[in-house]
């Protein structure tokens, strides 16, 4: 049977991962936004690349959710980007009531479908997608990890001129300022990194890291980043469709694991054909679980601004 993703928000992040869906012939797409002709125009494009790119899928533009029914998975972009100077947290209530809106019409039409949350602040948002929802937590899942991740990679590998695909690397925690690159499970082909790249180096990249989405903000000026999100989006989704169980870094709910309980925070998730299949709980120093609670802890804060506003 043909698989169906739903990627809900027709912007640059949802656009770009309906393309690269569609392009690698994973499954049929359907894009949708609230904007009319905006998913429409985007999806008959898309669909006209389909002869050229020798992809045998169907790309549907909609602004009605009937037309997203029955989706295996569906990737929740829809909400404001943010702006120079703005912070991701700046977006939480105008994105909670749009992630709020869309997510309760898109589980209404796939009360089956894996849910693969991107708008920001991407934690917070991934709380209102699994409240609203009401799917168990195998299938509300958070993109970040896999974009920080990325992001550490493409800056190490360039530092110690050595190929980005033998830099193996994890980022763990909030998709904020206080997220957590594992500088001591990071290597070059099982070299760790610590012998190839000095204290200093390495903890430069880290800072860039940590402030890898804000720089490419500086830069573009009207929005955010969208082909790396994308990338890091379908190589999410395609691991569920494929039941192939790659162990990425995502925002999970965790019960009890690294200590903390009804929380979403990015930690080594394996994902296959049932969404999220384990959460591995990897050995932290004291240092690292500082640094991963001091990160919950900022997740946390934004949960309870939530919660006082009804959600
Ligand atoms: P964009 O502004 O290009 O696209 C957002 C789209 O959402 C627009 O087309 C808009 O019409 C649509 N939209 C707004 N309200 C809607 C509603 N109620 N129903 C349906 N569609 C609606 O923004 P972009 O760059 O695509 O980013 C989208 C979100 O993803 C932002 O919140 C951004 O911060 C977040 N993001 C998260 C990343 C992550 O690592 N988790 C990475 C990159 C972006
Ligand atoms: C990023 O990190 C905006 O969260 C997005 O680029």
């Amino acid at each position: 049977m043909r698989r169906k993703v739903t990627i809900i928000g027709a912007g640059n992040v949802g656009a770009s991962c309906a393309l690269r869906i569609a392009d690698k012939e994973l499954a049929d797409v359907t894009l949708i936004d609230i904007i009319e002709g905006v998913p429409q125009g985007k999806a008959l494009d898309m669909l006209e690349a389909c002869p050229v790119e020798g992809s045998d899928v169907r790309v549907v533009g909609t602004n009605d959710y009937e037309d997203t029914a029955n989706s295996d998975v569906v990737v929740m972009t829809a909400g404001f980007p943010r702006k120079p100077g703005m912070s991701r947290d700046d977006l939480l209530l105008k994105n909670a009531s749009i992630v709020r809106s869309c997510i309760a019409a898109a589980a209404k039409y796939s009360p089956n479908a894996i849910l693969v949350v991107v708008s920001n602040p991407l934690d917070a948002m991934c709380h209102v997608a699994y409240h609203t929802s009401g799917f168990s937590r195998n299938r509300v899942i958070g993109m970040a990890g896999v974009l920080d991740t990325a992001r550490f990679r493409t800056f190490l590998a360039e530092a110690a001129g050595v190929s980005v695909s033998n830099v193996v690397a994890m980022v763990l925690g909030g998709h904020g300022d206080t997220m957590v690159p594992l500088v001591r499970y990071t290597s070059v082909s099982g070299i760790p990194i610590s012998q190839i790249l000095s204290e200093d180096e390495i903890a430069a990249i880290v800072q860039r890291t940590r402030d890898g989405g804000a720089e490419i903000v500086k830069h573009l000026k009207t929005g955010s980043a969208y082909y790396a999100p994308s990338s890091s989006v379908v190589e999410m989704v395609e691991s569920i469709l494929k039941d192939q169980r790659r162990v990425l870094p995502c925002a999970a709910l965790l019960e009890g694991e690294y200590g903390r309980d009804g929380i979403f925070v990015g930690v080594p998730c394996k994902l296959g054909a049932n969404g999220l299949e384990q959460v591995y709980e990897v050995e932290l120093d004291a240092h690292e679980r500082a640094a991963l609670e001091a990160s919950s802890d900022a997740v946390e804060e934004l949960v309870a601004v939530l919660r006082q506003n009804g959600y």
